[in-house]
């Protein structure tokens, strides 16, 4: 529906500056709210609603280059026994109208849980223009929105599932977006994820954290981890270097002896915990 930013019943985005609902005008072309603050549905179909003092810097988020190689990635499938793992742990939440991708990137993960929850409205955000573009063209039934997960521009209480997959967000907003009922999923790397990787390209590899098992007012619900080994070529394994910190990170002639060096097994390991907003009613 995003390609041509038709409206909808219930709004899905409110407006960045007066937090009133945003309402799609066609023949504006753009989302409206009722004190006439305007932005443009872009033509992929995506809405740009990050207003430009809010911007760290001119291109906050992920790069283009790190986008496109996670999307080589994904469109080779290599996460999708973790997407199986993040569909399931939604399912428990039954038949979710409403689920928001909190640091969406390219739409993988969203993509996924449009495909599986046919009947609810999955949204996305993510503070990287170059990301929402790419996941606006592909995932046409999704609406995207280039905004920060520290300022969502989403209503209170609206939301039966938010997800969250490797990126940065606040807790208070997750809380307030939430409906009550509503379930929060948090995906993290698990202390060993990409170990092998590390340990070819640090001196003293350090693990991960571990996830948090609490999070404020909400209820710790379930957790589970993900775990699989994957054969990746030399081109795969550039491309999942490109799509992460190691790009830059790790000692310079050992991350290019890994670059060059042929493919391996690269063992993945990943960290799902839901938490519940509590419902009072
Ligand atoms: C490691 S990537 C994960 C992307 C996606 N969830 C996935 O797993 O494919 C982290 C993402 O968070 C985004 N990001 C960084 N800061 C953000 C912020 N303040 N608000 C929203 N997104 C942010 C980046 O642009 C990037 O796309
Ligand atoms: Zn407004």
């Amino acid at each position: 529906m995003n390609s041509e930013c038709a409206s909808t019943q219930s709004p899905i985005w409110v407006c960045p500056f007066c937090q009133h609902d945003l309402i799609f005008n066609a023949a504006e072309k753009a989302w409206l709210c009722d004190n006439r603050h305007a932005f443009d549905c872009a033509k992929e179909g995506y809405v740009n609603l990050l207003p430009s003092n809010k911007k760290s810097s001119s291109d906050p988020g992920d790069s283009a280059e790190m986008i496109a190689a996670r999307r080589n990635i994904h469109a080779a499938e290599i996460f999708a026994p973790l997407a199986d793992a993040v569909l399931a742990e939604i399912a428990v939440a039954g038949d979710p109208a409403r689920i928001l991708d909190l640091g969406c990137g390219e739409g993988y993960y969203a993509g996924a849980m449009q495909r599986a929850f046919t009947e609810a409205k999955v949204c996305g955000v993510d503070i990287s223009k170059p990301a929402i573009r790419l996941a606006a063209k592909h995932y046409a039934d999704i609406e995207f929105a280039v905004a920060s997960s520290f300022a969502l521009p989403v209503a209170p209480a609206s939301q039966d599932v938010v997800v969250r997959i490797f990126a940065p967000s606040q807790d208070s907003e997750i809380i307030r977006v939430l409906k009550p009922g509503g379930i929060y999923l948090e995906v993290t790397p698990a202390p060993r994820h990409l170990w092998v990787l590390r340990e070819a390209l640090y001196d003293v590899p350090r693990e991960h954290e571990n996830s948090r098992d609490k999070f404020p007012y909400l209820q710790s619900a379930k957790s589970a981890s993900c775990e699989f080994d994957v054969d990746l070529s030399q081109g795969m394994l550039r491309e999942l270097l490109a799509m992460t910190p190691f790009a830059h990170r790790g000692h310079r002639e050992k991350r290019e002896r890994l670059q060059n060096d042929g493919g391996r097994k690269v063992g993945m390991a990943f960290s799902l915990r839901v938490f519940q907003k509590p419902d009072m009613t």
